[in-house]
């Protein structure tokens, strides 16, 4: 997916005849997953409730023992492995972040930091450049109580923490489960933004298949006992199901699920005219009038949107103001599936969406009408994404 070749930073997974049979269970949970997860993927396990999602994960950083089997990350088998050793190299993060309520922000993302025995500085610079990572303001935000934080902000706690020590391997349990769906959108486009970035290893359960498509460079399909239906990139599963169960996991929808499929970054955005906080007034409405715009896009200085200003407001005012408090610019980060663009467009009184690319800068508009025509089209898999 990206322009240039990335650096990978994660390590291989290799699962071998691994089982996990419960005490006082009839049925092993697990039985019998043999399974590779190539260095720098995603790979996304789905399957229904208590088909062992949960179990198989939790056995890579031995927070479960497997039964027998063995498993090795980056070649090393993980049972020989002292369990600070494995904290240090596979990050973990679970539904609602799971922080500890009388700790501060930073000293949750600090406790593995801590393990390692990082000194105050080193630590304290870190807990900062995750916090900007994933979208929260250091400032504002490394002094608060998880409970002074909305749960979309928790959540984004605990994935900066899964990533403190700068773990090759992730693991990842419903991680955007309990969110609400724009929330959920946007963590996922943080998400994919680091990944990008950092290339690591990435393992994560989740319920929601279109969440294993628009994530997943693999999806682990799951039966009762942890057996594999299908293994196989998104695009894969769905054009070619391996046999009714996977089918009907992958639901009714396929065809439109092909939107989960094509990117923002894919497809033409429309370029409204655009103005900094502070231009001159007059200036902007001439020239939105000369293209034909009833609305302006309002820019800060390092070029990320901020305001979405119809003319008619302008025309009361001398310069472009800046945004009021309270505004919330509801943007849309170019990785977001069409699917996730259409939600946002229905929300905005544009009925269109703001597009971002790295660290918020903007990029341009998606209307509506460009979407809609490219579902009529039933052209939703392209072949090559556009770079902007
Ligand atoms: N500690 C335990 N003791 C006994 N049985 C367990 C234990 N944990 C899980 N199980 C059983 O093992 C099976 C797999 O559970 P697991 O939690 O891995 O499922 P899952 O796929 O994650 O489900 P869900 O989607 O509901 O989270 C289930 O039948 C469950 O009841
Ligand atoms: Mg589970």
């Amino acid at each position: 997916m990206p322009e240039s070749e990335p650096h990978v930073s994660g390590v291989d997974i290799e699962l071998t005849d691994v089982v996990k049979r419960y005490p006082g269970q009839k049925k092993p949970a697990v039985e019998s997953l043999s399974l590779h997860i190539p260095a720098g993927e995603i790979v996304m396990f789905v399957g229904p409730s208590g088909c062992g999602k949960t179990t198989s994960l939790k056995m890579i950083n031995r927070l479960i023992e497997p039964t027998s089997g063995s498993i090795r990350i980056g070649g090393e088998d993980v049972s020989r492995q002292n369990d600070d050793d494995l904290r240090r190299r596979i990050g973990y993060v679970i539904q609602g972040g799971s922080l500890f309520p009388h700790m501060t922000v930073t000293q949750n993302i600090a406790l593995v930091p801590g393990l390692l025995g990082w000194d105050k500085r080193r630590t304290s610079e870190r807990v900062d450049e995750l916090l900007e990572l994933v979208g929260l303001d250091p400032q504002r935000y490394r002094n608060r109580y998880p409970r002074e934080l909305s749960g979309g902000q928790q959540q984004r706690v605990g994935v900066a923490r899964g990533l403190a020590a700068d773990p090759p391997v992730i693991l990842m349990d419903e991680p955007f489960g309990a969110v609400d769906p724009i929330t959920r959108q946007r963590l996922q486009d943080e998400l994919l933004s680091i990944q990008e970035e950092l290339r690591k290893t990435i393992v994560c359960v989740t319920h929601d298949f279109d969440e294993a498509v628009k994530l997943g460079d693999r999806i682990l399909i799951l039966t009762e006992g942890a057996n594999i239906a299908q293994y196989d990139t998104p695009e894969a599963i769905l054009a070619n199901p391996a046999n009714r169960f996977v089918a009907d996991f992958v639901g009714a929808g396929a065809a439109l699920k092909q939107l989960t499929l094509s990117r923002v970054s894919e497809i033409e955005l429309t370029q409204p005219t655009v103005a900094e906080i502070g231009d001159p007034a007059p200036d902007v409405l001439r020239a939105a009038k000369a293209a034909g715009d009833d609305s302006v896009v309002v820019l800060d200085r390092r070029r990320r949107p901020v305001d979405w200003m119809w003319t008619t407001d302008l025309s009361e005012v001398e310069k472009v103001p800046a945004p009021p408090e309270d505004t919330d610019l509801v943007t849309i980060d170019r990785r977001a599936t069409l699917n996730d663009a259409l939600d946002t467009m229905l929300m905005s009184s544009h009925g269109s969406a703001v597009v971002t690319g790295r660290r918020d800068e903007y990029l341009g508009v998606v209307d509506f009408q460009t979407v809609l025509t490219r579902i009529q089209d039933g052209n939703g898999h392209p072949e090559a994404e556009v770079a902007p």
